[in-house]
């Protein structure tokens, strides 16, 4: 239980391995990326008059469903900063929707090993100043207290997609946030100068993350809120979002985001007890409704 009593959405499983048999996710094994399905049947990629997108890389909903592309994205290569739970659950997701990941933790590249080797060959791992530096996106996915150490100047201009979440209990307390003045999101958005932070995936435990990913225009797609002051940035993570499965909902500026915090009700329960490893998917509708029930 945090301190305002409420369940955290990310209790830590005994083994990084118990992920192992979430994956790959349906979404992860019905999505069969353009460059996959290249190597393995080139006759059955549509030509460039099969789509109205421009774009380089294209997904398919699986072998029954060829030539209907569902998700459309670009060559873009997502750093990450922080590859534990949360991290590596969006890292999957990212080289499943095509993307090249850069993954980095406090330890340094040699400790994630075994999390490249699963990614395969879209992965590599180095340092954090390095991730930042790589990606045209950057997942900044570590314990809130440890926003202190993230490059500055290497994140300066990026979209730097925050997942952390406030716990006093393992972050230390932050009195403007137990004051309610400010967010979590806000106090990250000041330290990163020149960045453009938008708070995603916070709200939603990493093995739902997992699990309930689907092809746009399912009707079990999930959505999730995101906050950020830079709307070219919420367009793109909206269209980062999308590739890897999830319908996003805006929820206005950073200064919003305590409605997407522990303890506010879209924090977990749309999406199902955390013991249900399956979850439930909960559309846009649902997120908005949770949204505005949520009380500071
Ligand atoms: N778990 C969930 O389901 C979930 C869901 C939503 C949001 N969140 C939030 O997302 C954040 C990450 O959660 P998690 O469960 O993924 O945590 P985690 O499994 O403990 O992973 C934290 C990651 O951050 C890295 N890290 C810590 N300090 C760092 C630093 N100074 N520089 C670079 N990397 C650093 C760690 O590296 P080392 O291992 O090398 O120390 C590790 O890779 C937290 O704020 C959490 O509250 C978690």
């Amino acid at each position: 239980m945090s301190a305002r009593g409420v369940s955290r959405i990310d209790p830590k499983p005994s083994r990084l391995t118990t992920l192992s048999p979430s994956f790959p996710t349906p979404a992860a094994s019905a999505l069969i990326t353009a460059k996959t399905l290249a190597a393995r049947a080139p006759h059955a990629l549509p030509s460039s008059s099969d789509t109205d997108f421009p774009c380089s890389l294209l997904l398919f909903q699986g072998r029954n469903q060829t030539h209907r592309p569902s998700v459309v994205a670009t060559m873009t290569t997502i750093g990450f900063i922080g590859s534990g739970y949360i991290g590596s659950a969006v890292a999957r997701l990212a080289v499943a929707a095509g993307y090249d990941v850069v993954v980095s933790n406090s330890r340094g590249p040699e400790t994630l090993k075994s999390l490249v080797d699963e990614l395969g060959p879209s992965a590599r791992a180095a340092t954090a100043v390095e991730a930042a530096t790589a990606g045209d996106i950057v997942v900044v996915s570590v314990p809130f207290k440890a926003h202190t150490q993230l490059p500055v100047a290497e994140l300066a201009g990026k979209v730097v997609l925050d997942t952390n979440n406030y716990y006093p209990q393992r972050d230390g307390n932050f009195e403007a946030l137990d004051s309610k003045q400010t967010t979590s999101a806000q106090i990250e958005q000041e330290h990163l100068a020149g960045a453009k932070v938008v708070k995603v995936f916070n709200n939603i435990n990493f093995k739902h993350l997992a699990s309930l990913a689907r092809p746009a225009g399912s009707p079990e797609r999930s959505a999730l809120p995101i906050a950020g002051d830079d709307d070219p940035a919420k367009k793109t993570t909206t269209e980062f979002l999308n590739a890897l499965g999830y319908d996003a909902v805006d929820i206005g500026p950073l200064s919003e985001s305590w409605r997407q915090e522990p303890g506010q009700p879209v924090y977990g329960p749309p999406y199902g007890a955390f013991e249900d490893p399956t979850g439930t998917p909960a559309g846009a509708a649902t997120i908005r409704d949770a949204i505005a029930a949520a009380q500071r």
